[in-house]
């Protein structure tokens, strides 16, 4: 089981910055876009959600007011975007299950700002009254499969050469989940 952590607010990271998170709105678009303009080559290849395509950007800004969707930014002082989760319900008889997105900016890694984000989109899953929540990404994402770990997680499959990279490449997939406290 996951613990209850409030993690909306004002956040010190380990290295003395600070960023505030919070949820996404549909006037982000531009920061949004920014953002994911500021990803390395290695994240837009390896991320389910291109973060450079206008088109995607407009589909999650959008999705800012959706019923079963949270979405949370960390923010800079100056408005920048350093981090990304999402928290989307699923349909049909999954509709308890609710899946995780997690990305944070590689300027901004090991701050703790990367478990900030995930405590705060698993209390924002459990509000969408999601019971359990799972992630997914490549097996070769060791970061992620680490934090999610020490958040409770354990991993329940893996699905072999279940994506296929910007470049076309296939890779092996890691589903993770946890048992959320209603
Ligand atoms: C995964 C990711 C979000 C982690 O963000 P972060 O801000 O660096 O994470 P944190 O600083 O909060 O790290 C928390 C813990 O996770 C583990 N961890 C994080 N990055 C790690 C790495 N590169 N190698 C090993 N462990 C790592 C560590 O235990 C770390 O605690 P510590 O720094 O006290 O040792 C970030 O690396 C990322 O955006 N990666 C690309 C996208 C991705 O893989 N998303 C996850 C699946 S959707």
């Amino acid at each position: 089981m996951v613990q209850r952590i409030e993690a909306e607010g004002s956040v010190a990271l380990k290295d003395g910055r600070h960023v505030t998170i919070r949820n996404l709105q549909e006037s982000d678009r531009v920061a949004l876009a920014t953002f994911g303009q500021s990803l390395p080559r290695n994240d837009i290849l390896y991320l389910e959600d291109d973060f450079t395509h206008p088109e995607i950007i407009s589909r999650l800004a959008n999705a800012s007011h959706a019923e079963n969707w949270r979405q949370i930014v960390a923010v800079t002082d100056d408005g920048e975007f350093v981090g990304y989760t999402a928290a989307m319900r699923m349909p049909g008889w999954s509709n308890h299950v609710a899946n995780i997105r997690l990305i944070v900016q590689p300027d901004y890694r090991r701050s703790g700002l990367g478990m900030h984000l995930a405590q705060a989109i698993v209390e924002a899953a459990r509000e969408l009254g999601a019971t359990k929540v799972t992630v997914d990404m490549l097996a070769a994402l060791t970061a992620g499969q680490a934090i999610f770990s020490r958040l409770g997680f354990a991993v329940e499959g893996q699905l072999a050469r279940h994506a296929i990279d910007r470049d076309g490449n296939l890779h092996d997939i890691v589903i993770m989940s946890a048992f959320v406290r209603v």
